[in-house]
């Protein structure tokens, strides 16, 4: 079994999109061993529950500096003894150290194709906000590896999506999930569990 640990901030879709593919076997030999959310309020923390599935909030308010929060990240992480770490809308900055530690183990899910519309402070709505701005025709989504930079690692699966007269930011987000999130992370992650049985 591929032990897979969820690390969320928000609405959690793309965890429930992973939870109904496991559900109904679409993704194999896999077990979602625990969702961390760096934000109480998150309803993805919800949707864990609702599955059964541990969840647990390590949220940086509740450490003194970054290094503590770190820190307390890092043995959450550890405690769950994950072959893969999947960041589905996770908005905190993964520390170095476990980059390092978990090099090739962790992948994230990014709502636009790479290399346009991502790095630094392209995150969520924005994301479709400067897509819209620059008038492209075509979106996607990108499932990458995780490096040190901000979305630069490997590629691993990416879905175009076109976009529409009249889309809003919050449309062409509602498509970009239906269309490619939902469909490539939970694709990846049963890439990497076929791999492994291998
Ligand atoms: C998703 O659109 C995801 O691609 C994005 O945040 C949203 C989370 O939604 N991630 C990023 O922008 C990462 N740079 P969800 O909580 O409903 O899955």
């Amino acid at each position: 079994m591929l032990r897979v640990l969820v690390c969320v901030s928000g609405g959690g879709t793309n965890l429930q999109a992973i939870i109904d593919r496991v559900a109904d076997g679409s993704i194999g030999n896999t077990e979602i061993v625990r969702v961390i959310s760096n934000n109480p309020g998150a309803y993805a923390l919800e949707r864990a529950k609702e599955a059964g599935i541990e969840g647990i909030c390590v949220s940086p308010k509740n450490y003194e500096n970054r290094q503590a929060f770190h820190k307390a990240f890092l043995e959450a992480v550890d405690a769950a003894k994950p072959d893969l770490i999947v960041l589905a809308g996770f908005l905190v900055v993964i520390p170095e150290e476990m980059i390092a530690k978990y090099r090739g183990r962790i992948i994230n899910i990014h709502p636009s194709l790479i290399p346009s519309f991502c790095g630094t402070g392209y995150y969520g709505l924005k994301v479709h906000e400067k897509a819209l701005e620059r008038g492209v025709k075509v979106t996607g989504a990108t499932v990458h590896y995780v490096d040190e930079g901000t979305d630069t690692g490997p590629i691993i699966l990416q879905k175009a999506v076109s976009v529409e007269e009249g889309d809003t930011p919050e449309i062409l987000q509602r498509r970009v999930m239906e269309q490619a999130e939902w469909v490539i992370l939970p694709k990846a992650i049963d890439m990497i569990a076929r791999e492994k049985m291998k």
